[in-house]
Protein backbone atom coordinates (compact mmCIF):
# COMPACT_ATOMS: atom_id res chain seq x y z
CA UNK A 1 0.00 0.00 0.00
CA UNK A 2 1.09 3.42 -0.82
CA UNK A 3 2.18 5.42 1.79
CA UNK A 4 -0.33 8.46 1.05
CA UNK A 5 -3.38 6.08 0.98
CA UNK A 6 -2.30 3.92 4.09
CA UNK A 7 -2.46 7.40 6.32
CA UNK A 8 -5.74 8.34 4.77
CA UNK A 9 -6.95 4.85 5.47
CA UNK A 10 -6.02 4.66 8.68
CA UNK A 11 -7.04 8.14 9.55
CA UNK A 12 -10.49 6.92 8.24
CA UNK A 13 -10.42 3.72 10.38
CA UNK A 14 -9.32 5.31 13.86
CA UNK A 15 -12.07 8.00 12.20
CA UNK A 16 -14.58 4.97 12.11
CA UNK A 17 -13.87 3.86 15.58
CA UNK A 18 -14.29 7.11 16.82
CA UNK A 19 -10.84 7.77 18.16
CA UNK A 20 -10.09 11.06 16.08
CA UNK A 21 -11.84 13.71 14.14
CA UNK A 22 -12.26 12.31 11.05
CA UNK A 23 -10.67 14.87 8.59
CA UNK A 24 -12.75 15.57 5.24
CA UNK A 25 -11.27 14.51 1.58
CA UNK A 26 -10.07 17.86 1.11
CA UNK A 27 -8.33 18.63 4.01
CA UNK A 28 -6.32 15.30 3.20
CA UNK A 29 -5.42 16.22 -0.58
CA UNK A 30 -5.04 20.14 -0.44
CA UNK A 31 -5.48 21.36 -4.29
CA UNK A 32 -3.96 24.93 -3.63
CA UNK A 33 -1.70 25.84 -5.98
CA UNK A 34 0.32 28.38 -5.69
CA UNK A 35 2.19 28.74 -8.63
CA UNK A 36 3.75 31.18 -10.36
CA UNK A 37 2.32 33.31 -7.68
CA UNK A 38 4.38 32.05 -4.50
CA UNK A 39 3.13 33.36 -1.35
CA UNK A 40 0.60 35.87 -2.24
CA UNK A 41 -1.06 38.63 -0.28
CA UNK A 42 -4.26 39.84 -1.83
CA UNK A 43 -5.85 43.01 -0.50
CA UNK A 44 -8.87 44.15 -1.24
CA UNK A 45 -11.26 46.73 0.02
CA UNK A 46 -15.77 45.31 -0.55
CA UNK A 47 -18.39 47.01 0.69
CA UNK A 48 -21.02 45.32 -0.58
CA UNK A 49 -19.14 41.72 -0.29
CA UNK A 50 -18.57 41.09 -4.16
CA UNK A 51 -15.46 41.76 -4.34
CA UNK A 52 -14.81 39.83 -0.98
CA UNK A 53 -15.81 36.65 -2.73
CA UNK A 54 -13.47 37.29 -5.77
CA UNK A 55 -10.29 37.69 -3.09
CA UNK A 56 -11.77 34.44 -0.91
CA UNK A 57 -11.80 32.51 -4.67
CA UNK A 58 -8.46 33.58 -5.02
CA UNK A 59 -7.29 32.56 -1.39
CA UNK A 60 -8.95 29.29 -2.06
CA UNK A 61 -7.24 28.61 -5.36
CA UNK A 62 -3.66 29.80 -4.83
CA UNK A 63 -3.45 30.04 -0.70
CA UNK A 64 -2.01 33.10 0.90
CA UNK A 65 -2.56 35.88 3.27
CA UNK A 66 -5.91 38.29 3.12
CA UNK A 67 -6.34 41.47 3.84
CA UNK A 68 -9.84 43.43 3.62
CA UNK A 69 -8.76 47.29 3.81
CA UNK A 70 -11.55 49.02 6.39
CA UNK A 71 -12.62 52.42 6.45
CA UNK A 72 -12.55 54.89 9.77
CA UNK A 73 -16.45 55.78 9.68
CA UNK A 74 -18.74 52.83 9.10
CA UNK A 75 -20.65 53.00 5.72
CA UNK A 76 -23.72 51.50 4.95
CA UNK A 77 -23.93 48.08 3.30
CA UNK A 78 -26.73 48.54 0.75
CA UNK A 79 -25.81 50.36 -2.77
CA UNK A 80 -27.92 52.99 -2.84
CA UNK A 81 -27.36 54.48 0.45
CA UNK A 82 -23.44 54.45 0.50
CA UNK A 83 -23.72 56.23 -3.21
CA UNK A 84 -25.96 58.99 -1.09
CA UNK A 85 -22.95 58.91 1.79
CA UNK A 86 -20.29 58.66 -0.94
CA UNK A 87 -21.78 61.62 -3.47
CA UNK A 88 -20.09 64.78 -1.92
CA UNK A 89 -16.70 62.71 -0.68
CA UNK A 90 -16.70 61.97 -4.85
CA UNK A 91 -17.94 65.63 -6.04
CA UNK A 92 -15.87 67.34 -3.82
CA UNK A 93 -12.58 64.89 -4.12
CA UNK A 94 -12.53 64.23 -0.02
CA UNK A 95 -10.82 61.40 0.85
CA UNK A 96 -12.42 58.46 2.91
CA UNK A 97 -9.81 57.88 5.31
CA UNK A 98 -9.04 53.51 6.45
CA UNK A 99 -8.37 52.36 9.52
CA UNK A 100 -6.13 49.55 7.80
CA UNK A 101 -2.58 50.02 8.15
CA UNK A 102 -0.32 49.41 5.59
CA UNK A 103 1.48 45.89 5.69
CA UNK A 104 4.67 45.10 4.84
CA UNK A 105 4.87 42.96 1.77
CA UNK A 106 8.63 42.22 1.70
CA UNK A 107 7.91 38.41 2.97
CA UNK A 108 5.51 38.15 -0.69
CA UNK A 109 6.22 37.29 -3.92
CA UNK A 110 3.28 38.41 -5.25
CA UNK A 111 0.38 40.92 -3.91
CA UNK A 112 -2.85 41.18 -5.91
CA UNK A 113 -5.19 44.83 -5.21
CA UNK A 114 -8.71 44.64 -5.78
CA UNK A 115 -11.44 46.73 -5.23
CA UNK A 116 -14.72 47.48 -5.85
CA UNK A 117 -15.73 50.18 -8.30
CA UNK A 118 -17.26 53.55 -7.22
CA UNK A 119 -18.40 56.35 -9.80
CA UNK A 120 -15.73 54.90 -12.38
CA UNK A 121 -12.76 54.51 -10.22
CA UNK A 122 -11.49 52.33 -7.42
CA UNK A 123 -13.57 52.73 -4.24
CA UNK A 124 -12.48 56.11 -2.72
CA UNK A 125 -11.73 53.64 0.66
CA UNK A 126 -9.19 51.81 -1.77
CA UNK A 127 -7.36 55.12 -3.14
CA UNK A 128 -6.62 55.91 0.21
CA UNK A 129 -5.36 53.04 1.34
CA UNK A 130 -2.98 52.86 -1.79
CA UNK A 131 -1.66 56.34 -0.80
CA UNK A 132 0.29 54.68 2.19
CA UNK A 133 1.47 51.88 0.22
CA UNK A 134 4.77 51.16 -0.65
CA UNK A 135 4.86 47.81 -3.50
CA UNK A 136 8.76 47.31 -2.97
CA UNK A 137 9.25 46.38 -6.44
CA UNK A 138 6.49 43.27 -6.03
CA UNK A 139 4.95 41.69 -8.40
CA UNK A 140 1.01 43.21 -8.24
CA UNK A 141 -2.02 41.91 -9.90
CA UNK A 142 -4.78 44.23 -10.04
CA UNK A 143 -8.91 43.20 -10.12
CA UNK A 144 -12.09 44.82 -9.32
CA UNK A 145 -15.64 44.69 -9.66
CA UNK A 146 -18.13 46.61 -11.21
CA UNK A 147 -21.75 46.97 -12.07
CA UNK A 148 -21.87 47.98 -15.62
CA UNK A 149 -19.42 50.72 -16.29
CA UNK A 150 -15.70 50.26 -15.13
CA UNK A 151 -14.41 53.44 -16.77
CA UNK A 152 -11.34 53.85 -15.73
CA UNK A 153 -11.07 52.08 -12.67
CA UNK A 154 -8.32 49.51 -13.84
CA UNK A 155 -5.93 52.12 -15.23
CA UNK A 156 -6.15 54.22 -12.12
CA UNK A 157 -6.15 51.29 -9.92
CA UNK A 158 -2.60 50.26 -11.92
CA UNK A 159 -1.35 54.29 -11.59
CA UNK A 160 -2.41 53.95 -7.45
CA UNK A 161 0.87 50.61 -7.35
CA UNK A 162 3.29 52.70 -6.30
CA UNK A 163 7.08 50.86 -6.97
CA UNK A 164 5.63 47.73 -8.07
CA UNK A 165 5.64 46.19 -11.34
CA UNK A 166 2.06 45.81 -12.74
CA UNK A 167 1.83 42.19 -14.18
CA UNK A 168 -0.42 42.01 -17.74
CA UNK A 169 -4.31 40.42 -17.76
CA UNK A 170 -5.22 42.58 -14.62
CA UNK A 171 -9.39 42.68 -14.75
CA UNK A 172 -12.30 44.59 -13.32
CA UNK A 173 -15.01 41.35 -13.61
CA UNK A 174 -18.75 42.11 -14.25
CA UNK A 175 -20.97 41.92 -10.77
CA UNK A 176 -24.12 40.55 -12.83
CA UNK A 177 -21.32 37.65 -15.01
CA UNK A 178 -19.94 36.81 -11.24
CA UNK A 179 -23.25 36.42 -9.44
CA UNK A 180 -25.28 34.97 -12.00
CA UNK A 181 -22.07 32.49 -13.28
CA UNK A 182 -20.20 29.79 -11.73
CA UNK A 183 -17.76 32.26 -9.57
CA UNK A 184 -15.04 29.33 -9.31
CA UNK A 185 -15.23 28.38 -12.59
CA UNK A 186 -14.67 31.76 -13.65
CA UNK A 187 -11.90 32.68 -11.08
CA UNK A 188 -10.03 29.63 -11.93
CA UNK A 189 -10.03 30.34 -15.76
CA UNK A 190 -8.44 34.13 -14.96
CA UNK A 191 -5.57 32.39 -12.97
CA UNK A 192 -5.07 30.02 -15.46
CA UNK A 193 -4.81 32.81 -17.96
CA UNK A 194 -2.61 34.91 -15.63
CA UNK A 195 -0.72 31.26 -15.18
CA UNK A 196 0.06 31.39 -19.26
CA UNK A 197 1.22 34.76 -19.40
CA UNK A 198 4.02 34.42 -16.95
CA UNK A 199 5.02 30.91 -18.80
CA UNK A 200 4.69 33.64 -21.88
CA UNK A 201 7.32 35.91 -20.29
CA UNK A 202 9.90 33.77 -19.20
C1 LIG B 1 -20.78 54.34 -4.27
C2 LIG B 1 -20.88 53.38 -5.41
C3 LIG B 1 -20.58 53.81 -6.69
C4 LIG B 1 -20.62 52.88 -7.77
N1 LIG B 1 -20.25 53.31 -9.00
C5 LIG B 1 -20.16 52.42 -10.01
C6 LIG B 1 -19.71 52.83 -11.31
O1 LIG B 1 -19.36 53.98 -11.56
N2 LIG B 1 -19.64 51.88 -12.28
C7 LIG B 1 -20.02 50.59 -12.07
O2 LIG B 1 -19.91 49.78 -12.99
N3 LIG B 1 -20.44 50.17 -10.85
C8 LIG B 1 -20.53 51.04 -9.83
N4 LIG B 1 -20.95 50.63 -8.59
C9 LIG B 1 -21.31 49.21 -8.41
C10 LIG B 1 -20.13 48.44 -7.79
O3 LIG B 1 -18.94 48.66 -8.52
C11 LIG B 1 -20.38 46.94 -7.78
O4 LIG B 1 -21.59 46.65 -7.19
C12 LIG B 1 -19.25 46.21 -7.10
O5 LIG B 1 -19.34 44.84 -7.41
C13 LIG B 1 -19.30 46.40 -5.60
O6 LIG B 1 -18.25 45.71 -5.01
P1 LIG B 1 -18.30 45.26 -3.47
O7 LIG B 1 -19.53 44.42 -3.30
O8 LIG B 1 -17.06 44.47 -3.30
O9 LIG B 1 -18.36 46.49 -2.64
C14 LIG B 1 -20.99 51.52 -7.53
C15 LIG B 1 -21.33 51.14 -6.24
C16 LIG B 1 -21.27 52.04 -5.18
C17 LIG B 1 -21.61 51.58 -3.80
Amino acid sequence: MKSAFKTIYLIALLGALGLVASPTLAELSPTKDPSPFGQALIIYYSQTGVTDKVARQIQSLIGGDLLLVETERTLPKEEKAIIDAMKNNWREKIAVPTKTPAPDVAKYDTVFVGSAVWFAQPALPMQDFLNKMDFLGKKVIVFGTSGSGPGQAYDLLAQSIKNGQVLPGGKIFDRQTLLSEDLPVLISAWLTDLRSRAQKSQ
